[in-house]
């Protein structure tokens, strides 16, 4: 896991920005995974700085989508994607793909978003954030490791977490359909972006923790091609960036884990 540390998200959304062109560009990513939530809009905003062009290509897959809300529900999580990545990358919709959240679909939704990823060759680069739970998508504390795209409860750290993207608590969705944690681990390659004093418990045990479903973040240790871009406030409590930036084993902002 290499472990990037900027003041400021802006500054890491730049060079995330960066990570991704260098490989859509060298022909490496043609399927982008998109998480949605706050932490990756700079990174989105920073690809919109490229010539549209660059993404003439490029399909998306987002990692979760809530049940019960119609894809045209601007809380939806087709909306978010729409909205915050296709449409500024200028990616049309039949290039977006989103799990089915809505009832009637339900009881296929999982198998039917796993046979689209498979039919794409598998996802290139995902970008993911973490829950204050340590979840990635939202599989919660407990996610078996090998998990596929399913549904999912929701925790109450959660639905309070999400609370404002929606008029009450009350109207937060109970269940999502979520990539699992297997689906996330076959991803080429992995990008985790986190902000805020908020995350950096999550941020550690996923780090510098055992390996464990009781916080699913660590299961990025499992695998071979992680990048994690961080601010300094998520990253204050990370015990072993100290021992690095002593050690000057690599410039003071990037570590190896
Ligand atoms: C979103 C997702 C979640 C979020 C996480 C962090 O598609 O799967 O894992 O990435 O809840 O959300 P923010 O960035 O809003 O703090």
């Amino acid at each position: 896991v290499l472990v990037i540390v900027r003041d400021e998200a802006e500054e890491f959304a730049r060079d995330a920005a960066a990570l991704i062109v260098d490989r859509i560009r060298g022909g490496r990513i043609r399927t982008l995974g998109v998480a949605t939530g706050s932490s990756p809009l700079p990174v989105y905003r920073a690809l919109a700085d490229y010539p549209l062009e660059t993404f003439s290509e490029l399909s998306l897959y987002a990692l979760d989508e809530y049940v019960g809300l119609a894809r045209s529900d601007p809380r939806s999580y087709h909306s978010v994607v729409m909205h915050e990545v296709a449409t500024p990358l200028g990616i049309p919709a039949t290039r977006v793909h989103v799990p089915d959240g809505t009832i009637e679909g339900l009881s296929t939704a999982g198998h039917r978003y796993e046979a689209e990823i498979a039919s794409a060759g598998g996802i290139d680069l995902q970008i993911l954030g973490i829950g204050t739970t340590g979840h990635i998508g939202f599989n919660e504390p407990g996610s078996a490791l090998k998990s596929r795209t399913r549904i999912k409860t929701l925790s109450a750290r959660t639905r309070e977490d999400n609370a404002r993207f929606f008029s009450s608590l009350e109207s937060v969705p109970r269940h999502c359909v979520t990539q699992g944690i297997g689906t996330i681990l076959d991803a080429r390659s992995l990008v985790l972006v986190a902000t805020g004093k908020a995350k950096s418990d999550a941020i550690t045990a996923a780090l510098e923790g055992p390996l464990t479903t009781m916080c699913p973040g660590s299961a990025l240790q499992a695998h071979p091609d992680v990048t994690v871009f961080l601010d300094a406030a998520a990253s204050v409590r990370l015990e072993l960036l100290d021992y690095h930036r002593d050690a000057h084993l690599h410039r003071p902002d990037w570590q190896l884990l």
